[in-house]
């Protein structure tokens, strides 16, 4: 038998109940529903509660997947969880959605690439897959970037909302699953999204906590250049690597950053509306767990079905970005 790839067998998604809309937004900032309409299309998003934690949607999103597999946690043998925004500094939050879940087999391990964080998951889990290292690996994007955000800035915190998303990957024929996947980063552009305190160059103290310093800080605006052409440029090399066009995918979905971003890298592929998902309006943008997320959302909704191709692309602080072509 030839050698198999690494294809998608399950998929879940998980959010808190707590909604924050553009009119909660306008009692807290300068910034109307309009405004942010317009420019990001963005009508809420979800916030999660004090005592919420980011492995909690990781847990739920993951037990979707294996359910919707058809397997048990102990079949897994390893879980990665890709967050910016972990439960704490140690142990990973990996480790904690282990032993929640029970996934006794399982090796565990945090990613962080911010809002590519699930494409660097995938890329990074599908040779050991492929090559037969490990048979069942979940994946996860679990975000609760809403307690980084500054809610006096109101350049950030429109954007940010809460939600994990979760995939199981498995063994595949070799004409299905993922047929061609690459990650990128350029660590120049650093300081276009980042969230200096917190960490050993800038620890939590009383004046770094006083200062902000643990909020994100975001240049959108030059960032929304480099999302675009790097989005557009590197899924190009994806359907080129496999041999395919643009007119063969059936679904499109980017990184859920903005609604301009998202039409922007959609036109520059030349890909049609109704081939491009977008949940933005619902979700806001909700990092490295967007894109599992709305995996999730098209599955359920049956606009992916076997047999399908489908795009993804990422693009995140760091910089980094990545695409993935996946044939369900
Ligand atoms: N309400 C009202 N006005 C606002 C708001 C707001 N919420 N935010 C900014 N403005 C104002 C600015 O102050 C500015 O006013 P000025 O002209 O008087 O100075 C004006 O609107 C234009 O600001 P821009 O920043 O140029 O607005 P832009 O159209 O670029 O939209 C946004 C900002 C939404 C952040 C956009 O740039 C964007 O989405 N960028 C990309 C973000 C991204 O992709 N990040 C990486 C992924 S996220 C991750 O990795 C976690």
């Amino acid at each position: 038998m030839s050698q198999p790839n690494a294809g998608i067998i399950g998929t879940g998604h998980a959010y808190p109940t707590g909604v924050l809309t553009n009119a909660d937004l306008e009692k807290l900032v300068d910034t109307s529903d309009e405004w942010i309409t317009s420019r990001t299309g963005i009508k809420q998003r979800r916030k999660a509660a004090p005592g919420e934690y980011t492995s909690q949607f990781a847990v739920k999103a993951g037990r979707q997947a294996l359910e919707r597999a058809g397997l048990d946690a102990s079949d897994i043998d390893l879980i990665v969880c890709a967050t910016t925004t972990p439960d704490q500094i140690l142990p990973s939050t990996g480790c904690l959605i282990q032993a929640e879940l029970g996934a006794s087999n399982a090796a565990a391990y945090d990613l962080f690439a911010a809002c590519s964080g699930f494409l660097y998951g995938l890329t990074t889990v599908e040779p050991m897959i492929r090559t037969g290292q490990i048979s069942r690996a979940l994946v996860i994007g679990a975000e609760v970037l809403t307690k980084y955000v500054d809610y006096t800035d109101r350049s950030t915190c429109v954007i940010f909302g809460d939600g994990a998303g979760a995939v199981v990957l498995a063994p595949v024929a070799a004409d299905k699953g993922i047929l061609a996947t690459k990650i990128r980063s350029d660590g120049r552009f650093a300081e276009q999204l980042y969230a200096p305190g917190g960490g050993t160059r800038m620890g939590l103290t009383h004046e770094s906590i006083d200062n902000g310093m643990n909020f994100f800080k975001m240049k959108g605006n030059e960032l929304f250049k480099i999302a675009v052409r790097s989005m557009a440029e590197i899924s190009r090399e994806m359907l080129d690597k496999a041999g395919y066009t643009k007119e063969d995918i059936k679904v499109f979905i980017p990184h859920q950053a903005n609604q301009r971003i998202t039409d922007a890298v959609a036109k520059n592929l030349g890909v049609p509306d109704e081939v491009v998902y977008s949940n933005i309006a619902q979700h806001g943008n909700t990092s490295s767990a967007s894109i599992p997320i709305a995996l999730n959302e098209c599955v359920e909704s049956g606009k992916i079905s076997e047999g399908d191709l489908v795009l993804l692309a990422a693009f995140g602080g760091g910089v980094t970005w990545g695409a993935t072509l996946i044939r369900f």
